[in-house]
């Protein structure tokens, strides 16, 4: 293995969504000194990376996703200074940081887009995708045509996001280089990388009617980062693709990208991002199976995360937030970030946060939920309405994040906050879970301890040794350390772990979800038991 994919591995990634992280001014909006103030907290969990999802100058169409300058600060969250100072922190503490870099688009308010919406002969004109009438049916991922009307030049422009976030021609080489800028300057301020937003979405097929993964989609890619001094980064895409696509993406030689998010495990129990239908865990479990044994294949590095700032949290969606809720997240943690991988952890997960339960529209604010609820508003009863955009939408993850049981829960000192709050932060929040006994956020602390202390996790071969349904059993090997993990599902069942090692001997606890001490040949794991044995020697 070279050093630097050795280095990656190392790596455990925290994302912030800053609007929702610690608000250090009582405006009611998380800023960048707030994440300065909590640097420690990061430490103190066990991570050693951060991605910032956007901070850049934005009127909040799309929370931060619609930039309106890719060099600056937005106000609300502080200034460049500050920004600063919050990577020297990062820097003093060990701990790497990636920006989020939008590319498909722009907001409206982009004075590119400001310049090249005013006639057709402006220079800005052809930064942007125009037509004289819509060239086709293409519907925007927030609903509607993704298609609008711009009175000035009697044409329309491609938005496959809201209306206000523009599509960027990369077709045009200006454009390119544009971002080529882009990307250098915040190199130069010293970042290790990025998270790519929807980078898939760069390349247009028109002749294919696709508007996604065209022909150009790997030339862009590799004028963007093939460089020598975007070489070392950590450049992590969010682009929808099969194994195959991603070898071209991610393969050693291709001068693209460092890996992606692969969203398939998102798919279970539901259809689209609004309707629940039933699942099984098996089905998670199959899946991460299946990328495991593909990436080793295929030699390419996977990412391990479970949340973020587009879904619903994945324990409130995929297990059991109430009952259950510390056995549940604490298994698939396990379950998630002892596989091969880089691991992710998104704001909150750590200490259990779930999804929360709002009755109106009005206490949304997320683009997509609004959109959607517009649309079905009248066509289904509003119960079930209500229940689908608490089910699906992506403000579950964005409701601010609760750090006390104080006033707001500690996430601002003012009197109203620019979201209605996480609805259980009463009594799930991060000062409560570091006292409780039975402790989400103590557990994974011991678990990221686990995982740095292990070059089994972190390097070693993954096999696959699940016999049965209700569990996922697996083991990481490599010279002189081996590690079996033992995820049983919703259902009490008994096992047999010496029939699953075989006759090796030396085999200790490492970690257990139920407090015990020692293992059993035969062991009985309660719902949602996980255990960890490990072997070195
Ligand atoms: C990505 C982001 C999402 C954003 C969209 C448009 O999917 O993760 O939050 O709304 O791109 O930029
Ligand atoms: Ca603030």
């Amino acid at each position: 293995m070279n050093k630097q994919r050795k280095e990656f591995l190392d790596l455990i990634f925290y994302q912030i969504y800053p609007r929702s992280f610690y608000d250090s001014n009582g405006d009611g909006v998380g800023d960048i000194p707030g994440i300065i103030k909590k640097l420690d907290y990061l430490v103190d969990l066990g991570v050693n990376a951060v991605w910032l999802s956007p901070c850049y100058k934005s009127p909040n169409y799309d929370n931060g996703y619609d930039i309106s300058d890719y060099r600056d600060i937005m106000e609300e969250f502080g200034t460049f200074a500050q920004w600063k100072e919050m990577l020297e922190g990062m820097r003093a503490r060990g701990i790497k940081l990636i920006m989020d870099l939008v590319a498909n688009h722009v907001s409206t308010q982009h004075p590119w887009f400001i310049e090249g919406r005013k006639s057709r002969d402006n220079p800005y004109h052809d930064y942007f995708y125009w037509a004289d009438t819509p060239p086709n049916a293409w519907q925007s991922v927030f609903g509607g045509s993704a298609w609008e009307y711009n009175p000035p030049t009697g044409e329309y422009y491609l938005h496959s996001f809201a209306v206000q976030q523009a599509d960027l021609n990369w077709t045009n080489p200006q454009v390119r280089k544009e971002m080529r800028d882009v990307v250098d300057f915040w190199v130069e301020q010293g970042v290790d990388g990025f998270r790519c937003d929807v980078l898939d979405f760069i390349s247009k097929d028109f002749a294919e009617d696709k508007m996604l993964n065209g022909p150009y989609l790997h030339a862009y890619i590799k004028e963007l980062f093939g460089r020598e001094k975007t070489k070392r980064l950590f450049i992590v895409g969010e682009c929808q693709a099969g194994a195959d696509e991603i070898a071209e993406l991610c393969g050693e030689d291709r001068e693209e990208l460092t890996c992606i998010f692969q969203f398939e495990h998102f798919n279970v129990g539901r259809e689209g991002r609004f309707k629940a239908r039933p699942y099984e865990i098996a089905q998670v479990r199959d899946i991460l199976v299946k990328w495991q044994k593909l990436t080793a294949e295929r030699d390419l590095l996977y990412t391990l995360f479970t949340d973020n700032h587009d879904q619903q949290r994945y324990i409130t969606r995929l297990g059991s937030d109430e009952e259950y809720r510390y056995e549940v997240a604490t298994m698939y943690a396990t379950m998630f970030y002892l596989l091969k991988g880089v691991p992710f952890i998104y704001q909150g997960q750590e200490f259990g946060t779930t999804g929360s339960w709002y009755e109106n529209i009005e206490d949304f604010d997320d683009v997509e939920t609004r959109n959607y609820y517009r649309a079905m508003e009248g066509k289904m009863p509003k119960e079930k309405l209500i229940e689908e955009i608490n089910f699906g939408s992506r403000d579950n993850a964005r409701r601010p994040m609760a750090w006390t049981t104080g006033k707001n829960y500690g996430f601002s000192e003012g009197d109203s906050v620019w979201l209605p709050p996480y609805t259980r932060g009463k009594q799930i929040n991060a000062e409560r879970e570091n006292r409780a006994e039975k402790s989400i956020l103590k557990f994974y602390k011991q678990l990221l301890r686990f995982r740095r202390s292990s070059p089994a996790i972190r390097y070693g071969e993954f096999n696959d040794l699940t016999r049965g349904d209700d569990c996922f059993v697996y083991e990481r090997r490599q010279e002189g350390e081996r590690v079996l993990v033992v995820c049983n599902f919703d259902r009490a069942q008994t096992l047999e772990l010496r029939r699953l090692i075989g006759e090796e001997k030396g085999y200790k606890l490492a970690l257990s979800n139920y407090k015990k001490k020692e293992w059993k040949e035969r062991e009985t794991f309660a719902p949602y038991e996980i255990l960890v044995l490990q072997k070195k020697g």
